[in-house]
């Protein structure tokens, strides 16, 4: 629904849109999931031709985005904490002589809970939900004439990606590495998540948008691409032949950009892994040997309560397939202890699916029930010390298996996409395939390079190594 409170409603095709103003400070404050990243960044290039620049404190700004992530507990009370922050930074602003601060709340809140936003912090001015950024700068406008607040939550038909300034990528200059988001929405339904209630259905954007704004992300600088999807490799974006193209597909048009020498993937579905991905991981050096899988649980019964579609073992498999295609494959995931329902048994077979497939890295989380979600209203709720217990037997694990594989790469040669200096002087850093932070002597030149590093020394949270050669790869 979208409404406009205390404004008459009116189609948005008669705003006039605002011309160029003085420059303007933007304040964007993200949190949440890689899709909320690039979705604020999206925001700033909109709101650009408005007059809007970034800057750092929000102390600072005329228009402050808080840009929400509803996945977990506590999420809309953080949000209202924040507000209360950012409403005295406005009020001291105003007691200085300064303009009024807008404020907007974006993102996976405001489109589940923007009503409530907009009545128990009526001092907000805009609340858009993810699919309407593209609106964002008419209702700047609209918020100015009507003197109160704005709220857009509708899924629109149109697509916001549609709306991005076309001349170039200005939120990426300068940057080495981006997002890129080609799938939205989730019909999947899990029993524990939000998001298809806040991201709406499962769409793709068309392989000629992902590839015009990839060109543009490379000619800017960008020479690694993480293409963003909650099911990303459920991928199916018109091809402009009258069919859909796979992530494989897509993936293969992407790897003969100029200049984009690696590209990423996430969040993909077990579900969704088919053998064109497999095939690709074996047959294109461009895609990186790491690869987010969540599984969540390793217990049979607690994936069909979750709804996740797979068994296991079918979970299993699909790793081994992959491994064999490309053997230097390692793996993330995503897990969740104390589902309703998780037994001592269901939690140790997620305990021995973690010890069979051994993962690189890996996010866990306590189960937390959200409001309107399957799960949140099932019986046998798991008691919160025993979701403490296992989620600390667990994260042990996971932490012991990091550290392994993190070991394991002293010895071997790695190729460095190289992104900034290091901290020490002479010292240049970048990252692994498998996304290690890792630091070296080598000349600043070689920023934006791919080098190959031998890996000599392992810290807590990066590794070291030795320049062994200046290939002159640009990606
Ligand atoms: N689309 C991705 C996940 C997106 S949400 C997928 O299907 O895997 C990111 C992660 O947050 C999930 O993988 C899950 O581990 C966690 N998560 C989602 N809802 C949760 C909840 N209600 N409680 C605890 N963790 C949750
Ligand atoms: Fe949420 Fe499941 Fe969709 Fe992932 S697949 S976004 S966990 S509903
Ligand atoms: Fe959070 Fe929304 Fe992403 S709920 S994880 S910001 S899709």
């Amino acid at each position: 629904m979208t409404t406009t409170p205390n404004f008459p409603a009116m189609p948005a095709s008669s705003d006039p849109m605002p011309t160029v103003q003085a420059p303007r400070g933007l304040h964007v404050i993200t949190w949440g999931c890689q899709m909320n990243v690039y979705d604020s960044a999206r925001m700033a290039d909109v709101l650009r031709p408005l007059g809007y620049g970034p800057v750092e404190r929000p102390e600072d700004a005329d228009m402050v985005i808080l840009n929400t992530c509803h996945i977990r507990e506590r999420a809309t009370e953080k949000v209202f904490s924040e507000l209360g922050r950012l409403r005295k930074i406005r009020d001291e602003r105003i007691g200085n002589g300064q303009d009024r601060t807008i404020i907007a709340v974006a993102g996976c809140v405001a489109q589940a809970e923007g009503e409530v936003i907009l009545s128990r912090a009526p001092y907000v001015d805009l609340v858009l939900g993810p699919q309407t950024y593209h609106k964002l700068p008419e209702m700047v406008a609209r918020a100015a004439r009507a003197g109160g607040a704005v709220i857009e939550t509708d899924f629109p038909v149109e697509q916001k990606f549609d709306f991005l300034p076309t001349d170039a990528a200005p939120q990426t200059q300068g940057n080495l590495t981006a997002f890129l988001t080609i799938q939205e929405g989730c019909d999947k339904f899990c029993s524990f998540c939000v998001v298809p209630y806040t991201r709406g259905a499962e769409t793709s954007r068309p392989v000629a948008s992902v590839l015009a704004e990839a060109r543009r992300m490379a000619e800017s600088g960008v020479r690694e691409i993480t293409l963003l999807g909650q099911n990303v490799n459920a991928y199916h974006g018109d091809d402009g032949e009258g069919g859909s193209a796979t992530l494989a597909g897509l993936v293969e048009q992407l790897a003969q950009i100029p200049g984009l020498g690696r590209i990423r993937y996430m969040t993909s579905h077990p579900r969704d892994v088919d053998q064109s991905l497999i095939d690709a991981h074996r047959d294109n050096p461009a895609l990186m040997p790491f690869l987010h899988l969540p599984v969540q649980s390793g217990s049979d019964r607690i994936l069909k309560a979750m709804n996740r579609g797979h068994t296991a073992d079918e979970y299993r498999e699909s790793v081994r397939k992959l491994r064999e295609a490309r053997p230097d494959l390692a793996l993330s995931s995503d897990f969740i202890v104390g589902h309703p329902g998780e037994t001592e048994e269901d939690f140790e077979a997620t305990m021995q699916l973690v010890r069979d497939i051994g993962f690189a890295m890996a996010y866990s989380f306590k189960y937390s029930p959200r409001p309107g979600t399957p799960a949140a209203g099932q019986p046998m709720q798991v008691p919160e010390d025993v979701k403490d217990r296992r989620l600390a037997e667990l994260q042990a694990l996971l932490r012991e298996q990091q550290d392994a594989f993190n070991a394991d790469m002293v010895g071997t040669v790695q190729e460095i996409l190289v992104t900034n200096r290091g901290r020490k002087p002479g010292q240049i850093a970048g990252r692994s395939p498998y996304l290690q932070p890792v630091h070296f002597d080598g000349p600043d030149h070689l920023i934006g390079s791919t080098v190959k590093v031998a890996i000599t020394t392992r810290r807590t949270n990066s590794l070291g190594g030795t320049l062994i050669r200046e290939t002159a790869s640009a990606c």
